[in-house]
């Protein structure tokens, strides 16, 4: 061999030895779980205080915000309180797991792997309804990984959308699976879409967040008209202009939870549909993103009353919702439906790899 045969064949070697990458495979188990109601942000169960007479007292229903204020008065006074959880622990504690080095995760190529265990997570509870699931346990793992609103931005919150907390908090989760589910894998933007779900109706207060504008939103997400009848002129101009005014809230005073400050203008399409007769824009299929696209179909999906968070209450949840309502097709891109379905219906190739890294 000549020299330079001989060094172009070192180089060879040395280019062959660089190229194998002996990488540990991601292991991911569920561990026990540990609910402590203080680190808690939205309630797990029934939390409640047992008197010395006997009688209970109930502070928290399942999926309520918990407001530590609130709690630490009955903490302080070193009353014991006690939890009655509704979710389903195991698969808590895997999605906590699995979303946890998610996040962690430096590597894309770790993410996009981790990704595949997440949906399959997904797959399982909200899809195909192997696992009894509920809202509150999408709440739950969401919000221990994503929430982290500060107690001052809080406050702010609960003079305004405090009614619609609880379906925030889904609202979020479920933005942010789907995100994942549609291949989105930067950690702040996750994080953003989360939060921005608690700002959609912020710049409704308790005096203009009235009954009968709950009514109101109800009537139009379900037919999309007969909203206005039951509403005051002064209802009717709160409620069009709300979307624009909440995005325009949000980024004077929640600027420091978002970090694309792009995202905020998205609270603005919330009430969108995709076939013009939304509000405020009245936008079509083909002038919204893939997030607007998410954000109309969450938004128009999920009811605005009668979450009571029951143990198991949205087994195969994703699924019923893309798949069954009448108003589907004006809120559901057919480019969604399409990526969506085919993450969860075609998992087989992916399957060995969620065991692998989900030491099932
Ligand atoms: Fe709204």
């Amino acid at each position: 061999m000549s020299k330079n045969q001989s060094e172009n064949a070192s180089f060879l070697l040395e280019d062959e030895e660089e190229s194998v990458e002996f990488r540990e495979p991601i292991s991911i188990e569920s561990k026990p779980l540990v609910l402590n109601i203080m680190e808690m942000h939205f309630s797990v169960g029934q939390i409640f205080w047992t008197m010395t007479s006997g009688k209970r007292i109930n502070l928290f229903n399942s999926g309520d915000w918990i407001q530590k204020s609130y709690l630490n008065k009955f903490l302080k006074a070193n009353k014991t309180l006690e939890i009655e959880p509704q979710i389903n622990e195991h698969y808590c504690s895997l999605g906590l797991e699995l979303f946890k080095s998610f996040v962690e995760a430096e590597e894309e190529s770790d993410k996009a792997e981790i990704r595949e265990g997440l949906i399959e997570w997904l797959a399982k509870g909200y899809w195909n309804a192997e696992e009894e699931v509920g809202m509150l346990d999408l709440a739950f793992v969401c919000a221990q990984t994503f929430y982290s609103f500060s107690e001052e931005e809080e406050d702010l919150l609960f003079e305004s959308s405090t009614e619609l907390f609880k379906r925030s908090s889904v609202i979020g989760s479920m933005l942010v699976c789907l995100g994942v589910v549609v291949g989105y894998l930067d950690t702040n933007l996750l994080r953003d879409l989360y939060h921005i779900s608690f700002l959609f109706d912020c710049s409704l207060d308790e005096v203009t967040l009235s009954t009968n504008l709950i009514s109101a939103l109800e009537n139009e997400r379900n037919n999309g008209s007969e909203w206005e009848e039951a509403l005051s002129e002064s209802e009717k101009e709160t409620f069009l202009n709300h979307s624009k005014n909440s995005a325009s809230r949000a980024s004077s005073l929640f600027s420091k939870r978002i970090s694309n400050p792009g995202l905020v203008h998205f609270i603005e399409v919330h009430h969108e549909k995709i076939n013009g007769k939304g509000f405020p824009l009245g936008l079509r299929e083909g002038e919204i993103s893939d997030i607007e696209g998410l954000i109309i179909f969450v938004n128009n999906r999920l009811p605005f009353r009668d979450l009571n968070f029951e143990r198991g209450d949205a087994s195969s949840l994703f699924k019923n919702l893309m798949e069954r309502g009448a108003q589907l097709e004006t809120v559901l891109t057919k480019r969604l439906k399409k990526i969506i379905t085919n993450e969860f219906e075609n998992r087989d190739s992916d399957h060995a790899k969620y065991l692998e890294i989900s030491g099932v």
